[in-house]
């Protein structure tokens, strides 16, 4: 029924129909045999005005995005090559739709509610690259079990979220010779079956992703010869026993059930680059193909308890392009060096939430390109490199484990460490010059000629000898959480011109003896959370930029100390100390003054007598202080008591004098 109709219209176009009953008013046959036509059409589509100026036009290209249309505007532009017709009203795709325009390149249609494609509407498209169908409701079209017929030229269609199961892909890509880029995303097909692809032998990238594929035949993808990358993340997709796909390069697996993994057992030569089969239920390791050029595999949160590869021994898969392997969240316990041997490009390797309490790399040769190891929250009590191994590693992350011991000079052997991350082990630091005092087990931080970020926050580091740090050029140090930390004065000597960043968090420090003015560098400054009573000595050539002192037991702050500060200073925190409110009355005047933004001002209050709550040292007022009413009262009554005294002390003399002159003269 509804072809029919469409097909009438497209032999009179509605336009043409307009003008032509314009025109011709005089031939009463013509008008009476089209009118009838001319209102069938206006109302199969209802459609609403239909004028340009909503649109934007920039050049050839028309966007009317977002704007309630059932069809786009009549009067397009002629050659109009991209049609944005996204987020609006269309039901029914058609040529009238169009405005019977075959011109476009680009047409995007994506989120509307599109349940009709006029069939062979693309077919003389013969410029149409790009098509946008998403977000639509094609699955209630592929249900008439019409073919939309040819998509001459287009070679990027995306037909995801349009609720399409199983089968109704087909009705879409039967003909579809130039396809290259296809987006199937967020639909419900289950089964991708041998031909669902036959139509479109071009594709080089498909997109399956959020569908529940459970299943897919045997060589649905063999006749795709220039397949690249495939997207089949977010299935339901339990096994792949024989994967011989050597063209693709981009494999996407990822939070499916996986449960193995193995490509067939072949000397032929695959492309694959990356495969990523994180987020399943994997219990060994890929078997890969021997010949491969893999650069990236992630096995990230699977089940693999140990790196052995599943199924009968068969020779050993090479990974020597691989540079990214990634096995964190599994349950390995240990890997054995002679898993690395055959990784001689690998640059990141993360097996950090694992259950591994040993790592060693012994042999100079193994693991040379690395540069990031993460170790984190295992359970390592043991970690060895021998001389001259990793000398590429430049950042080594191994916080959360159980390090309570290590080679004092481990990390002196490591050349290129620029990064280190250790808090939340057990860790004791060396003094620099290894003397008999040291804690047993105690690391050496002195000396490591490229290392700049450092944190050994909660360690249940006791004492910081002096000199630690030296030739170590740090510019970020974490000592926080560490509480009791006994500062040397002397501990950070050697840091002067290149520290920036110090953490002191949450150490229970009640004075520091540490001289950090000379601290030429440092910018940042994290004291929060002491016993602090006093600031730290501070002079004008300081060039702290920000500074938290939240949570000590500052009453009052050196004024001085302040002042030096001043010029530099952008950020200060000091909330929850007992500051006193009128022995820091510049201080304030600082604060309410000057440029320095205080975060949590709504936390920084003071003590003030005459208030029994904190006052919120924004109302703190000179006046409050003015050494209060009452002392001026009394000091005013002294006054004027010590006048009275005076004056009446002179008149008692001054009458004393002229009675005897009185009396004199009276006597003269
Ligand atoms: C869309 O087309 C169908 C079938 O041709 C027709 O029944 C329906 O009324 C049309 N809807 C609109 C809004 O034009
Ligand atoms: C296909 O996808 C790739 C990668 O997203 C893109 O670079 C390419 O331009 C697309 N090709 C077409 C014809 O849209
Ligand atoms: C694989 O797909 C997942 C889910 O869509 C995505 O998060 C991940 O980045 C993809 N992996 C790669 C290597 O692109
Ligand atoms: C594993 O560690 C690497 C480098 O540290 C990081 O880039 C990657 O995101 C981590 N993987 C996960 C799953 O977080
Ligand atoms: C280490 O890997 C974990 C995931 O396992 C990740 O969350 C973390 O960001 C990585 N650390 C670094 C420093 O890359
Ligand atoms: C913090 O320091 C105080 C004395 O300044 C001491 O009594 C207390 O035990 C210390 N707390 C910790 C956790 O070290």
């Amino acid at each position: 029924m509804g072809n029919t109709q469409d097909d009438e219209c497209e032999t009179k176009p509605a336009t043409n129909v307009r003008d032509a009953a314009e025109e011709d008013t005089s031939t009463m046959a013509a008008f009476q045999l089209l009118f009838p036509l001319l209102v069938s059409c206006v109302a199969a589509s209802a459609h609403p005005p239909r004028h340009l100026p909503a649109c934007q036009v920039v050049q050839m290209d028309v966007f009317c995005s977002d704007l309630s249309l059932r069809s786009a505007p009549v009067d397009l532009p002629r050659g109009v090559q991209t049609l944005d017709l996204s987020r609006n009203q269309v039901q029914n795709l058609t040529r009238e739709t169009l405005a019977y325009h075959t011109g476009f390149r680009h047409l995007n249609l994506h989120s509307n509610n599109i349940h009709f494609i006029q069939p062979g509407l693309f077919k003389d498209m013969t410029d149409l690259k790009v098509l946008d169908l998403s977000r639509n409701h094609l699955n209630v079209f592929a249900l008439s079990k019409i073919n939309i017929g040819p998509l001459t030229a287009v070679e990027s269609l995306d037909l995801s979220s349009n609720g399409l199961y199983t089968g109704m892909s087909d009705y879409f890509l039967a003909d579809s010779p130039s396809l290259e880029n296809l987006s199937l995303n967020g639909n419900s097909i289950t089964k991708i079956a041998q031909n669902t692809f036959s139509g479109s032998s071009s594709l080089r990238k498909i997109g399956l992703h959020n569908n529940v594929i459970l299943e897919i035949e045997d060589g649905a993808f063999d006749s795709l010869n220039r397949l690249t990358e495939l997207d089949l993340s977010k299935n339901s997709i339990t096994c792949i026993t024989d994967f011989n796909l050597c063209n693709l390069k981009v494999l996407n697996l990822s939070k499916n059930s996986m449960e193995l993994f193995q490509s067939a057992t072949s000397a032929d030569y695959y492309n694959l680059l990356s495969l990523d089969l994180s987020e399943n239920k994997m219990l060994y390791f890929p078997r890969l193909p021997r010949n491969n050029r893999l650069e990236h595999l992630d096995v990230s949160r699977n089940q693999l308890q140990s790196v052995n590869v599943t199924g009968t021994p068969e020779k050993k898969a090479f990974f020597s392009h691989l540079r990214y392997l990634d096995m964190s969240y599994n349950q390995l316990k240990s890997i054995p060096e002679c898993f690395f041997y055959c990784m001689a490009s690998l640059e990141v390797l993360n097996v950090s939430n694992n259950c591994i309490s040993s790592f060693s790399v012994t042999n100079e040769g193994l693991l040379r390109t690395v540069k990031i190891i993460n170790l984190s929250h295992n359970s390592l009590q043991s970690l060895t490199f021998g001389e001259n191994t990793l000398q590429s590693l430049e950042e080594l992350v191994l916080h959360g484990n159980d390090l309570a011991t290590l080679d004092h000079g481990i990390f002196q052997r490591l050349p290129s460490i620029k990064h280190l991350q250790l808090q939340q082990n057990n860790l004791q630091i060396c003094s620099s010059d290894q003397n008999h005092q040291d804690p047993p087990g105690c690391v050496s931080f002195a000396s490591i000629p490229n290392l700049q970020y450092l944190d050994l926050s909660e360690n249940n580091v006791r004492t910081l000898p002096a000199n630690v740090f030296s030739n170590t050029p740090l510019t970020l140090l974490d000592l926080s959480l560490n509480p009791g930390l006994d500062m040397d004065k002397d501990s950070l000597s050697g840091l002067e011109h290149s520290l920036v960043h110090l953490l002191l968090r949450e150490n229970n420090i009640s004075s520091l003896n540490t001289d950090l003015s000379s601290l030429r560098s440092l910018k940042h400054i994290d004291l929060s959370t002491n016993q602090l009573t006093a600031l730290p000595m501070w002079n004008k050539d300081s060039s702290i930029e920000s500074l938290n002192l939240q949570n000590n037991h500052l009453v009052t702050l050196e004024y001085s100390t302040m002042l030096a500060l001043e010029h530099s200073l952008k950020t200060l925190y000091m909330g929850s100390n007992p500051l006193s409110c009128c022995s820091n009355l510049d201080f304030l005047h600082m604060v309410q003054n000057s440029a320095v933004v205080v975060p949590d001002i709504e936390t920084v209050t003071c003590v003030h007598e005459e208030y029994s709550e904190p006052v919120n040292i924004e109302k703190v007022t000179q006046e409050m202080c003015h050494t209060s009413g009452v002392q001026n009262y009394v000091i005013a009554v002294l006054v004027i008591g010590l006048v009275a005294v005076i004056v009446s002390v002179l008149l008692v003399k001054c009458c004393r004098s002229r009675k005897p002159k009185h009396n004199r003269s009276f006597n003269a």
